[in-house]
């Protein structure tokens, strides 16, 4: 196959460089996950820069090329689109293959029925608070029981696709002072009813209180003052045993972080950039997670994934992910978050 082999690991300063023109100027630039790039690229000036950078960085190997327009099109139908998964094209019964490295968009329930018993070793997620933000797609105004039955079935999908051991790690928060439930304690309630193992609730304090907030209540009296929670949970759980089994070798958390981290208070500030999304991920809340709670090479899922931040995180340490989200917006910045990731020689 006339293509060019670039090792990811080894990618230099003028390989990113190339990289990054060629994936602006269209060129078919196809990459596989075995810490290989593998691309075809067709414009004779840049592919004569691309020989040349290679050798010259001692990286990959030079292959005998000309353009090579229908090979590569043949190797697109062949490979399915980088990270990109349509839920259609999922199979009813899937193996983990059809699920790893992909970036699902559909109804997190439709997509977690057909995956396969027990392959996942950890969901990150953060669902819809149920509190009318404004998502691209979902309506986030449902009747309070409704909303609740509906999460106990996602809870049920993944519970059941979880390895023994496996963690869920979900985000929430209290509601709104106007209309406040303690959704949390409903959310724990509801997944050790289902037998989960309740491992500990993680308080991630955003200091991201308004100083200009107005919501006090009764101002400077206790006949109705507000208090406003200004942390948000994380709350951890196990299936069926509180120890996940795993090679030592591919434990990869510091001493430094295991000591940090191991406090559950986590004082992150919330995400700045908002990536055309409404309540994105930080990336260091899902990093500290990642690596307190799984191996490298284990399987991440986040089935609300949202613009993809736990996909992007958990390829970043060598952890396999899968993001499943309804809307395609969203999935769309996913992947060219994970593509400029992997352009810039950070994946992998
Ligand atoms: C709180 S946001 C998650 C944000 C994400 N943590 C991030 O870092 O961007 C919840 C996400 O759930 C998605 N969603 C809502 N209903 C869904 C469904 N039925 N299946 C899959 N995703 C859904 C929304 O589109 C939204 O992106």
């Amino acid at each position: 196959m006339p293509h060019v082999k670039i090792e990811l690991k080894r990618l230099g300063t003028q390989l990113k460089q190339l990289l990054k023109q060629l994936r602006e100027s269209g060129e078919p630039l196809l990459v596989t996950r075995n810490g290989q790039a593998e691309c075809f690229v067709l414009d004779p000036e840049l592919h004569g820069s691309l020989v040349d950078i290679l050798a010259d960085e001692g990286n990959g190997s030079v292959p005998e090329v000309s353009s090579v327009r229908e090979a590569a099109e043949d190797y697109r139908v062949a490979q399915p689109p980088l990270f990109e998964m349509p839920a259609d094209a999922l199979p009813e019964h899937g193996t983990p293959d059809a699920f790893l490295d992909r970036v699902i968009c559909g109804d997190c329930l439709d997509v977690m029925r057909r995956m396969p018993d027990e392959f996942v070793h950890m969901a990150i997620t953060s669902p819809p608070y149920n509190i009318g933000v404004h998502y691209d797609i979902h309506d986030d105004q449902m009747d309070y029981d409704e909303y609740l039955a509906w999460l106990k079935k996602v809870w049920e999908e993944t519970a059941r696709v979880l390895v023994p051991g496996g963690r869920l790690a979900v985000n929430h928060a209290p509601t709104s002072i106007k209309n406040f439930r303690p959704v949390h304690y409903d959310i724990a309630a509801q997944l050790r009813d289902m037998g989960l193992i309740m491992r500990t609730e993680i308080l991630w304090y955003k200091q991201s209180m308004s100083a200009r907030r107005t919501a006090w209540g009764s101002w400077k009296s206790p006949r109705n003052p507000h208090i406003i929670p200004s942390w948000e949970y994380v709350l951890v759980f196990s299936k069926r045993s509180w120890t996940l089994e795993g090679d030592p070798h591919n434990a990869d958390i510091t001493p430094d972080e295991f000591v940090r981290f191991s406090d559950g208070f986590w004082h992150i500030a919330a995400e700045s950039q908002r990536k055309g999304h409404p309540a994105p991920f930080p990336e260091e809340l899902i990093y500290r997670l990642i690596k307190f709670y799984t191996y490298r090479g284990n399987v991440v899922l986040d089935m609300f994934g949202g613009t993809g931040t736990v996909a992007v995180v958990a390829a970043r340490t060598s952890r396999r992910f899968i993001h499943i989200d309804i809307s395609q917006e969203y999935c769309n910045v996913t992947l060219k978050r994970l593509e400029a990731e992997l352009a810039q020689g950070q994946l992998f």
